[in-house]
């Protein structure tokens, strides 16, 4: 993305934070509100202390993640997992359009990324709070999404921890002398009264689960967010 143009503000519900009774409808709720991606928070109870889902009700879903008009609403697949590669494979064949993985998870970050590659899915890295960044130096050439985190990963509902917005500016900086198309995505404690100073920081996607979900009017917390953005 040239560097003088504004960026494309992306906003990603985490489907955490939904009712879980009736995922399907909530996920067309919330696009009907305005949502750009669907966030799909997997745990494994092993990486991080909570369990979400698997791959089956990725696929069950996915058939869900579009638009009034029928058009595809990316799937943003979140894997804090380990170890990575048979999940992210899986949930590639399950319709996933992103698969993000913690570094630390993986034994072979690059082989990793090709595989997730070579499914036809986009390919992230995730950055937990205390997790340098340096592993970009290898394959930042490979990404094409980097995603800090603003909270220790496990739980929806946790506060934003404000050094995440110096290492926002760190991968920024990095993206923009690689010159490649790559999405820089923030998550944790996300709210409408927070995603200007993320966005000034050098975001473009925000994922937001309790801020949205957490309300009664999706529409209006979305719109409320992208009011900000334009600020
Ligand atoms: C936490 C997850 C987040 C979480 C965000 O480990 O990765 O995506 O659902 O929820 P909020 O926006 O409520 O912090
Ligand atoms: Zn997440």
């Amino acid at each position: 993305m040239p560097q003088n143009q504004p960026p494309t503000y992306r906003i990603a519900p985490s489907i955490l934070s939904a009712d879980f009774a009736r995922l399907g409808d909530e996920i067309k709720a919330v696009i009907a509100g305005g949502a750009d991606w669907i966030h799909f928070d997997v745990m494994d109870n092993h990486y991080v202390p909570n369990l979400t889902f698997g791959p089956m009700i990725c696929q069950a879903l996915k058939p869900h993640a579009k638009k009034a008009d029928g058009t595809p609403v990316p799937v943003d697949v979140h894997l804090m997992v380990q170890p990575v590669d048979a999940l992210a494979a899986a949930f590639a064949d399950a319709g996933a359009d992103l698969v993000s993985f913690h570094p630390e998870a993986s034994g072979h970050v690059h082989r990793s990324v090709q595989a997730i590659k070579a499914k036809g899915c986009k390919a992230g890295l995730v950055f937990n709070p205390a997790t340098p960044l340096d592993v970009l130096d290898w394959v930042i050439e490979d990404i094409d999404l980097i995603l800090i985190m603003s909270v220790n990963p496990g739980f929806g509902g946790q506060s934003f921890i404000d050094s995440a917005l110096r290492k926002i500016e760190q991968a920024r900086k990095r993206i923009d002398a690689s010159g490649k198309d790559i999405r820089l995505e923030v998550d944790g404690g996300i709210k409408t009264d927070n995603i200007a100073r993320v966005a000034a920081a050098g975001a473009d996607t925000f994922v937001a689960g309790s801020a949205i979900f957490g309300k009664p009017d999706y529409k209006a917390v979305i719109d409320a967010m992208r009011a900000e953005l334009v600020k």
